[in-house]
């Protein structure tokens, strides 16, 4: 008999068509422009890698004195960086991750049982379904619609609510829309939160990265009416996703904060997932943060404009690392796109956007490499 595995596992795992062209292409040794990457390690930034480095040989790693919620340091450098924001964080209201990813895993595991649901935006970043599926979590999605920028649709939101929704999440700024939420809305949401007994998780990956004049406030800035979880980490601020360091913050009227710390710790407790060395580095890391996120900024809001200036169609965003195009309607399709012009982007429904005219690129990847190929984008829709 052969071995039976959780249904929760049971994804459809096998290559997209568009992933297996492309990896056709490359075999053949074609020379593709990729206008998705997203990895900052290999966007050509300069990196201070002695001051990376260095704290990783701390000796105090060498002793084992673990503390679920995180190393008293690590959590007081990390109430630092919303102090930086204007935001008052108790390190003692923080619980560090090994990535947001697993934030979420800890938040859906203390928020649900299996079957409940849980809200997210769409369009948004596809990892969620992952992690949803890990903790036997629901997903319904809210839309977020276009008129000269992004919107939550709160009518739809609210018609999604029913007797199992535990959560709404807000990625602020959204990936890939850059919508950011505005005061008006957050307002809205934590009012829906209220009324329905709601907690709000917010994901707050981007939000050192506007490409707009105004900046985006953390919802780590109180009032909090609502039970609130603030996820970070590293793989954005610092550029760092190899150093596996992330948070949640949480926030709320004290009896539902200090229930929900209590239990994620022994969530945490369980695993113990971080390791000493990244956490004793920590603090130098976010001190650091300013040399590649002003290099972060300068290349995003450099390719934003290369792609406005390359006359393609780009929908309004406040903040992040992507860029939503509109290109004009005459059927390409991102395959097209690759056979014809060697040029990988995101199909939009990659993100839950269904229109085939929509695709996503990247606003790290080296300018250069940007500009080549948003130029042939626009030279190839002229061609038609
Ligand atoms: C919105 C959003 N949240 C979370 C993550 C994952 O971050 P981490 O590396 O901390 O798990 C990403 C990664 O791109 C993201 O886009």
């Amino acid at each position: 008999m052969s071995q039976r595995f959780s249904r929760r596992t049971g994804w459809d795992l096998r290559e997209s068509n568009f992933a297996e062209t492309i990896r056709r292409a490359r075999s053949e040794g074609r020379e593709l422009l990729d206008l998705t990457v997203s990895n900052p390690t290999v966007c050509r930034f300069i990196y201070d890698a002695e001051a990376i480095l260095a704290p990783l040989s701390d000796r105090r790693a060498l002793t084992y004195d673990p503390n679920s919620r995180g190393m008293l340091s690590a959590r007081e450098s990390v109430a630092g960086y919303y102090a930086d924001h204007g935001a008052s964080v108790d390190p003692d209201s923080l619980i560090l991750t090994t990535s947001t990813s697993e934030g979420y895993g800890y938040l859906f595991r203390l928020l649900c049982d299996a079957g409940d649901e849980i809200l997210i935006a769409q369009p948004s970043y596809p990892l969620f379904e992952f992690l949803a599926d890990l903790e036997d979590v629901r997903l319904r999605p809210y839309p977020l619609f276009y008129d000269h920028g992004w919107w939550i649709d709160f009518a739809e939101l609210e018609r999604e609510i029913g007797p199992k929704t535990r959560a709404i999440v807000v990625v602020h700024p959204n990936n890939p829309t850059g919508h950011g939420t505005g005061l008006e809305e957050r307002r809205r949401l934590e009012e829906v939160c209220v009324r329905h007994g709601l907690a709000l998780i917010v994901d707050e990956v981007f939000l050192d990265y506007p490409l707009q004049k105004h900046h985006l406030r953390s919802f780590a800035e109180g009032p909090h009416p609502v039970l609130t979880f603030v996820l970070s980490g590293m793989s954005k601020i610092a550029g760092l996703p190899q150093m596996k360091v992330g948070w949640i913050a949480v926030a709320g009227e004290d009896q539902s904060r200090l229930a929900a710390l209590s239990r994620l710790e022994m969530i945490a407790d369980t695993f113990l997932s971080m390791n000493a060395p990244a956490q004793i580095a920590l603090p130098q890391w976010l001190a650091n943060r300013f040399g590649l996120q002003k290099q972060i900024l300068e290349r995003t809001a450099a390719n934003l404009r290369e792609i406005t200036a390359s006359g393609l169609d780009v929908l309004k965003t406040d903040a992040g690392w992507s860029a939503v195009l509109r290109l004009p309607r005459i059927g390409i399709t991102p395959e097209d796109l690759m056979l014809r012009e060697g040029i990988i982007v995101h199909p939009g429904a990659f993100y839950g956007m269904p229109e085939i005219e929509r695709v996503v690129v990247s606003l790290i990847v080296p300018p250069e490499v940007l500009a080549r190929g948003v130029r042939s984008i626009a030279e190839f829709m002229l061609s038609f």
